[in-house]
């Protein structure tokens, strides 16, 4: 049958990992189990347009658009990804595609978009599945099939899919947990995590020098990596009941050291890279010093870069707040901090 005209749109959140994914093997699959928490105002908004193609050619027909203006890379990427997924969805290959999409932060401020991104085209796609042929099972269906999707495209973004907190890869206290795609523990948060923040400080706008992909990569000739791999499966299970507790305090010493340990990886890797900057450390010298001094739970995570993301309970918000602006901005470019929380996660638009 022709396929008639339409459009689906998603909008899809970031997330920040709090046990981190870093080292991969076959095809997109984690060397360790990870957990994040779902942000909220950091994400992509993505509408696919479909449309019944003329002439059926060999691979996926489709141009992105990001901020309304064609971009030839963007679309390199994502046809690459398509095409991937065409033993799973054999129809993509019978339409023509156009993907407009925006991200509700500032390009080039180092925030990682993949995760946003890839989700909200993977939430597309599933349904757009189920546009054209039948509704899948369930919500959790659809999710879980998103979710995989997403992993295809970005490991880290299959677990954009859920609100407040995704586990993804192997947890054997975890039934559902798999490696291939993440599943929610939001039910599992204890109310002081609920209202967690996360403020991102923009410490450096420049592009990486080791992309992600690289960065895995290099983890297979890495000394450590099966002593990561191991603990990063411990951590996660003990994050798993400090995030039903409550316990603020052990929560603060595992994401930090989550956090050093990735950028040490890094740096241990043959030949050896360095993604923190200095005002990465003033920040973070900043911050143990004022926890010394006022006994806040607040505390620090990274991401594959520079920008420092300062994880606290709404309690503490108004000091915390005031301690990032007296404190901590003029180590930020542009002096500039991207206000974040933990949010509910995908919605369709
Ligand atoms: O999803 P990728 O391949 O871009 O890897 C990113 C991994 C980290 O963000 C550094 C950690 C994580 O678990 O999100």
């Amino acid at each position: 049958d022709e396929v008639k005209d339409g459009s689906i749109r998603w909008r899809s959140p970031s997330n920040i990992a709090l046990v981190k994914y870093w080292g991969k093997h076959g095809d997109q699959l984690p060397q360790n189990a990870s957990v994040s928490f779902t942000l909220d105002g950091a994400a992509t908004d993505t509408t696919l347009h479909y449309a019944a193609r003329r002439s059926a050619g060999e691979g996926v027909e489709v141009e992105l658009f990001f901020h309304g203006e064609s971009k030839p890379d963007f679309t390199t990427r994502t046809k690459g990804f398509l095409e991937r997924l065409l033993p799973i969805y054999p129809f993509l290959r019978q339409l023509s595609l156009r993907i407009d999409t925006t991200n509700s932060f500032p390009h080039s401020a180092g925030i990682a978009s993949s995760a946003s991104g890839m989700s909200a085209l993977a939430l597309c796609l599933v349904s757009l599945e189920e546009r054209l042929f039948a509704p899948l099972t369930d919500r959790s269906e659809f999710n879980r099939k998103a979710s995989y999707l997403s992993r295809l495209g970005s490991g880290s973004a299959c677990r954009s899919v859920y609100g407040t907190a995704a586990v993804w890869g192997r947890v054997p206290d975890l039934g559902e947990s798999s490696d291939e795609y993440a599943v929610p523990v939001g039910d599992r948060l204890h109310p002081v995590f609920q209202s967690y923040h996360d403020d991102i400080l923009l410490i450096s706008r420049t592009e990486k020098a080791v992309s992600s992909r690289a960065g895995h990569g290099l983890m297979e000739h890495n000394p450590y990596a099966p002593t990561r791999y191991a603990q990063a499966n411990r951590r996660v299970v003990t994050m798993l009941d400090v995030l039903r507790t409550g316990d603020t305090e052990r929560f603060g010493e595992l994401v930090e050291s989550e956090a050093l340990t990735l950028h040490a990886l890094m740096m241990s890797s043959h030949p050896y890279y360095t993604l923190i900057e200095p005002n990465t450390l003033h920040v973070i010298n900043t911050l143990q010093q004022f926890r010394r001094e006022t006994g806040h739970p607040v505390h620090f995570t990274l991401d594959a870069g520079p920008n420092v993301h300062l994880l606290y309970p709404d309690v503490v918000a108004d000091p915390v707040k005031k301690f990032i602006r007296e404190h901590l901005l003029h180590y930020c470019e542009d002096k500039m901090y991207l206000a974040d929380r933990i949010g509910r996660g995908p919605e369709e638009l």
